[in-house]
């Protein structure tokens, strides 16, 4: 089991970011964590070895980039996986049939996918709730209810879950509180501090930050579900590849500096973009004009650069996602590089129509990924866009 050490969880954030979980190589001084590129490593004799047999079951590249995650949501145990989804995948594997789960119900499309239509055929039972109202989460507890899970802001409506209001709900009901912190990222935003028990990444996203590399990370403080959560790791075996760690071992290490550049131009371009005559709408938690705006003020330290906006029309938006320049149209978010996607028809594709409309997912809403570019480049390119919508 990974654990991050003490001298680990005393260093400051942007320390943590670069140091967390590392330590020169032993056999060359290295100071970058190597790439164990290894299936199997010698025994020394039997039952005799240096603490790695097999790398399903370890891998220091992978052990690294675990107690670094784990460092930055301030925790000890971290656990990465192939895909976000299979980090998902491996938590909802600590439930057992009949089990119910409260869940936020604009979570991530595939998020939503899993669960209905893997997880439901095998005997979980799901109750999805608008998460922006606590008393909601209250009222879908059952009895058998042993996870409430949240994604919060949410994908792509931004609404926000009350993390320590819902900690609270899952507390009094005997059930694990888990947090997607995909999109905030530990450095705006820390669910363990505010009574999650499992905090997910995709780190695809954020963490990696260059779309170079697809993976998963569940972190948890807590020495009994970490247990549990390492036995599931090992025995189910959906883990990321040593290059795959190190890729987004090497993206952490600039998570403060990216995190900065996509808040600062997801402020500036929500605030454009809200007084743009072509937009209805902007989501964007740091805007005033957010209805959570003051939690938003409350549980994050920043907004981050995910943002989307109602155009009223869903032709035009199909028009305006097909003519950005610089922002790419494609899925995924959280690289240096700006994209644009049309939910409805990408992301949430897999979410039914009525729960898409329920929660104001509409044909023309269109979701940005703010990336570190020049501010000017990018409004020059969505006013171009738009000009032509
Ligand atoms: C918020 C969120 N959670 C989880 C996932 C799933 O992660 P992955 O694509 O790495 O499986 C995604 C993917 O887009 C996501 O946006």
């Amino acid at each position: 089991m990974t654990r991050a050490a003490d001298q680990d969880l005393a260093l400051r954030f942007a320390t943590r970011a670069v140091h967390a979980g590392q330590v020169p190589d032993p056999l060359a001084g290295a100071v970058m964590t190597p790439i164990y590129q290894t299936s199997t490593y010698v025994q020394e004799g039997v039952g005799r070895n240096k603490g790695y047999e097999y790398a399903r079951t370890r891998n220091p590249t992978r052990e690294a980039l675990e107690r670094n995650i784990a460092a930055l949501e301030g925790a000890r145990h971290g656990f990465a996986f192939g895909s976000g989804l299979a980090a998902l995948d491996t938590l909802l594997k600590l439930l057992s049939e009949g089990d119910h789960v409260v869940c936020g119900e604009n979570v991530y499309g595939g998020t939503h996918r899993q669960m209905t239509h893997v997880w439901a055929r095998l005997g979980l039972r799901f109750t999805f709730v608008d998460p922006s109202d606590p008393q909601r989460i209250a009222d879908a507890v059952r009895p058998e209810t042993k996870l409430v899970y949240a994604e919060t802001p949410t994908n792509p409506m931004m609404r926000l879950c009350d993390l320590a209001a819902a900690g609270e709900i899952a507390r009094r009901a005997g059930a694990l509180f888990a947090v997607d912190n995909t999109f905030a990222t530990p450095f705006f935003q820390r669910p363990v501090a505010l009574g999650a028990d499992v905090v997910l990444h995709s780190t695809t996203k954020y963490l990696n930050g260059h779309s170079d590399m697809v993976g998963g990370v569940l972190v948890t403080e807590r020495d009994e579900l970490a247990e549990r959560l390492g036995f599931l790791q090992n025995s189910c075996g959906a883990i990321p590849g040593p290059f795959d760690c190190w890729l987004a071992l090497r993206g952490t290490k600039t998570l403060p500096l990216r995190m900065r550049q996509h808040d600062a131009s997801g402020r500036a371009l929500a605030a454009w973009l809200e007084n743009h005559p072509k937009i209805e709408r902007v989501y964007y938690p740091g805007l005033p004009s957010h209805p959570q705006h003051a939690l938003a003020c409350r549980q994050m330290a920043g907004f981050g650069g995910m943002l989307s906006f109602e155009l009223g029309d869903p032709a035009r938006a199909r028009r305006m996602v097909e003519r950005t320049r610089v922002f790419a149209l494609a899925e995924s978010l959280g690289g240096v590089e700006s994209l644009i996607g049309h939910p409805a028809t990408m992301t949430h594709a897999s979410v039914p129509r009525e729960m898409r409309e329920r929660m104001g997912l509409t044909d023309s809403l269109v979701r940005l990924s703010v990336g570190i570019e020049d501010i000017e480049d990018l409004k020059e390119d969505l006013d171009q866009a738009l000009g032509a919508a």
